[in-house]
C-alpha cells in the first residue's frame, strides 16, 4: 500500500477541470507541474458545462452592467471590488481560450468572419453568455486537455485522490504547504508528493445532496483538505440548486441517478415554466419572470411543488421551430429523446437539484490561502465573486480568471524549494475493512438527511436535526478512518461528512433569509446592521490528535476543529 518514493515537483495542481487545467497551461513553461485527477483528466464538473461562460463581448453591453447584475444576483453580499477585478478580465480569458483553440459558436455556422453567438441566463440583463452549443464545458475541457497531455513539463497523475496536505515549518517557524498524500486508485498505494506550490482546483461539493446535476467527483475534497490544514472556509450555506434537472419518476439515489441539467439558456431562448395545468406561474414570483436568478426560480418551484403536491413542474420550449432547437441545444435535445421525451413537441419534466458551491476556501485576489504554498481556485475557492448567490456562467469566469492570476502569482513569487523531509504514510496499525457497507450506509444516509433537511427551504429544528445526525456519522467515520486502510470511498465519504457540517453550522449562524439560504423561521433579510459573510475558522494547527469539536448551535465563536490523528509522525497530513 505505501509507496514512499518521494515525488518532487515545482507545481502540485489536485484538479484537472477548468480551473485546474487553465493554471497548469499557465505555470508550464517555466516550471515543472503535476497534475492530479481522481478520475481521468476530463472528468469534472467543467466536462459537464452546458450554458457558457459570461463576459463582456458586445458592444451594447458594458463591464458596469455585468457587475450590476453579479451583484444584484448575489443579494448584496458580493465583494465589489473582486466583481470588478472579475468582470474586468473576463474578455481577456475568453480571447485567451480562443487562442487556446476553444470552438465557440458563430453567429451564422462556422464562419470564421462571423461574431461569436451570445446567449442570456437568469439575472443576466445583457446576451452576454459566450457558448459551443450546448456543451461548452466539453469544448473548453477538451481543448486544455489536449494542450496539458502534449506540455513536456506536464506530469499527468490520473486516477490519484488527494488524501491530505502535507504542511511543514519553514525557517522563519511559519508553517506552510510542502505537498500532498496521493492515493494512488489503480495501485492502491499512497505516493507523498513534495512541492514548491500546491493549488486546490477540486471543484464542488453538490454530492453532498441526494439529488445532484454534478458529476461523482463533486464531494468538497478541497474544501475539506483546506480546513483540515487549517485554512478558513467562508459561506457554506450558499449551496445552489439549479432550478431546471429532468425529472425521472424513480429516480433511484445513486451513483447513476445523477440529474441531467437542463441549461438556463433554454430559458434564455425563450423557454417558460409551466403547472401541469399548463399556466405559467414565474411572472407572480419576480418581474423577471422565468429569467430571475436561479434561487428565486427554485424557490419558487419547490413551492409550486409542495403547494400542489405535485412531483415537477414543467419546461416549455416547443413554440420555438425545431430547427431552432435542434441547433442551439443538440445535446439537451438528444439526451431528451433517448429518455423518451421530445423537447420540440412536448414540455420537459423538471425539478430543481443542488448544483453549485458558492462558499469555500476563502482567497485573496491571487488565490492564495490562509497557508503559505497553498492556492485555491475554482469552484473549491471562495473568492467573494457570488455572494449569497451565483449568477449563471461566472462560474467558468471565475475559474479562468482566478486560475491565471494564481499563476501569475506563482511566477512572481516563487518559494524556494521544500527540503523538508516528508514522513512515510504509515499504514501499520491499520487493517482491511471487513465491513464496507458501514461506508455505504452512511454515505446515502449524509445525502438523503442534508436534501430533506439542509435543501432549498430550511428551519432552525431541521438544521439541529441534521446537526446531530452529522455529528453521528462524524464520529463513526473518524473511528473506521482510524482503524481500516483507506479507500476511495472512504475518503469521499470523509470529505463529504466534513462539508456536510461546514454547511450546517453556516446555516445555523445566518439568522436571515438571503440569497440562497432561505429559514422559515428568519424568512426576510436582515435590515439593520452591516451585511456578514460566514466565516469559520478552524482552531488552526492546534493539537493534532484530538478530536474534532463543534460549537453548539447557538455558539457564535469561531468554529474549532482539529485534524484526525496523523498517520504520519512527523509532519501533519490534515
Ligand atoms: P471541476 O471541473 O469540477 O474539476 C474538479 C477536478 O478535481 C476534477 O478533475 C476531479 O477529478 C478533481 N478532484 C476532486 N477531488 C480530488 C481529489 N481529492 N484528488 C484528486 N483530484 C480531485 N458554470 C458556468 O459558468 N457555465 C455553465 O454553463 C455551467 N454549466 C454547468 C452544468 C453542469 C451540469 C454542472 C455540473 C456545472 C455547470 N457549471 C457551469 C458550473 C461549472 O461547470 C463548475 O463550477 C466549474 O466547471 C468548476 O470547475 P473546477 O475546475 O473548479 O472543478
Ligand atoms: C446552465 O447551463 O444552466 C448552467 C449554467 C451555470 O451553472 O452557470
Amino acid at each position: 500500500m505505501q509507496d514512499n518514493a518521494l515525488y518532487d515537483v515545482d507545481v502540485l495542481v489536485i484538479g484537472s477541470g477548468a480551473a485546474g487545467l487553465t493554471l497548469t497551461l499557465r505555470v508550464a513553461d517555466r516550471w515543472r507541474v503535476a497534475v492530479v485527477s481522481k478520475e481521468c483528466l476530463a472528468e469534472g464538473s467543467t466536462l459537464y458545462a452546458q450554458g457558457g461562460v459570461s463576459a463582456v463581448l458586445d458592444r451594447g453591453d458594458s463591464l458596469a452592467s455585468h457587475a450590476a447584475d453579479t451583484i444584484d444576483a448575489g443579494a448584496g453580499l458580493c465583494d465589489p471590488d473582486i466583481v470588478r477585478h472579475t468582470i474586468e478580465r473576463g474578455p481577456e480569458a475568453i480571447h485567451w481560450l480562443i487562442e487556446q483553440g476553444v470552438p465557440f459558436t458563430r453567429v451564422d455556422g462556422d464562419d470564421p468572419d462571423r461574431a461569436y453567438h451570445l446567449t442570456r441566463e437568469g439575472g443576466h440583463s445583457h446576451r452576454r453568455v459566450i457558448h459551443a452549443d450546448d456543451r461548452t464545458g466539453q469544448a473548453i475541457e477538451n481543448t486544455l486537455e489536449e494542450l496539458v497531455r502534449r506540455h513536456p513539463n506536464v506530469d499527468i497523475l490520473e486516477h490519484h485522490v488527494a488524501i491530505d496536505l502535507i504542511s511543514d515549518a519553514a525557517a522563519d517557524n511559519r508553517r506552510r504547504c510542502v505537498g500532498a498524500y496521493l492515493l494512488d486508485r489503480r495501485g492502491q498505494r499512497v505516493r507523498p508528493v513534495r512541492a514548491r506550490h500546491t493549488v486546490l482546483a477540486t471543484g464542488g461539493a453538490s454530492k453532498v445532496y441526494l439529488y445532484t446535476s454534478n458529476p461523482d467527483s463533486a464531494t468538497g475534497d478541497g474544501i475539506a483538505m483546506a480546513w483540515r490544514a487549517g485554512c478558513r472556509v467562508a459561506n457554506m450555506e450558499f449551496m445552489q440548486f439549479h432550478p431546471t434537472c429532468l425529472y425521472v419518476p424513480g429516480q433511484a439515489p445513486s451513483n447513476a441517478a445523477r440529474s441531467f441539467l437542463l441549461s438556463e439558456a433554454i430559458r434564455g431562448e425563450g423557454g417558460k415554466l409551466l403547472l401541469p395545468d399548463g399556466s405559467r406561474f414565474m411572472p407572480a414570483f419576480d418581474k423577471r419572470a422565468e429569467l430571475a436568478p436561479r434561487d428565486i426560480v427554485a424557490r419558487a418551484i419547490d413551492h409550486e411543488m409542495k403547494r400542489l403536491g405535485i412531483d415537477c413542474v414543467y419546461l416549455d420550449i416547443s413554440h420555438k421551430p425545431a430547427a431552432f432547437i435542434e441547433r442551439h441545444f443538440p445535446t439537451i435535445h438528444a439526451r431528451c429523446l433517448e429518455l423518451g421525451h421530445d423537447m420540440t413537441r412536448e414540455p420537459l419534466p423538471v425539478v430543481p437539484a443542488a448544483h453549485y458551491t458558492c462558499g469555500g476556501v476563502m482567497t485573496d485576489r491571487r488565490g492564495r490561502t490562509d497557508l503559505p504554498g497553498l492556492y485555491a481556485v475554482g469552484e473549491t475557492a471562495f473568492t467573494g465573486l457570488h455572494g449569497a448567490n451565483r449568477m449563471a456562467s461566472n462560474s467558468l469566469l471565475e475559474c479562468l480568471v482566478f486560475a491565471t492570476e494564481a499563476g501569475a502569482d506563482i511566477h512572481r513569487s516563487p518559494l524556494s524549494a521544500p527540503t523538508c523531509d516528508i514522513a512515510p504514510w504509515d499504514e501499520s496499525r491499520v487493517s482491511d475493512s471487513d465491513e464496507e457497507i458501514v461506508v455505504t450506509h452512511n454515505w446515502l444516509e449524509l445525502r438523503r438527511f442534508m436534501w430533506d433537511y439542509v435543501g432549498i427551504v430550511r428551519t432552525t429544528k431541521r438544521l439541529q436535526r441534521a446537526h446531530h445526525r452529522a455529528a453521528l456519522l462524524r464520529s463513526e467515520i473518524e473511528e473506521y478512518y482510524g482503524n481500516f486502510r483507506i479507500t476511495h470511498d472512504l475518503l469521499e465519504l470523509r470529505n463529504l461528512v466534513t462539508v456536510a457540517e461546514l454547511i450546517i453550522h453556516s446555516a445555523m449562524r445566518r439568522r436571515e433569509s438571503r440569497g440562497l439560504h432561505y429559514s422559515l423561521d428568519y424568512p426576510d433579510p436582515l435590515t439593520d446592521g452591516p451585511l456578514h459573510n460566514t466565516v469559520l475558522v478552524p482552531q488552526a494547527f492546534a493539537g493534532a490528535g484530538q478530536p474534532v469539536r463543534w460549537p453548539d448551535s447557538d455558539e457564535h465563536g469561531p468554529v474549532a476543529t482539529v485534524a484526525k490523528p496523523a498517520r504520519s509522525p512527523a509532519q501533519r497530513a490534515h
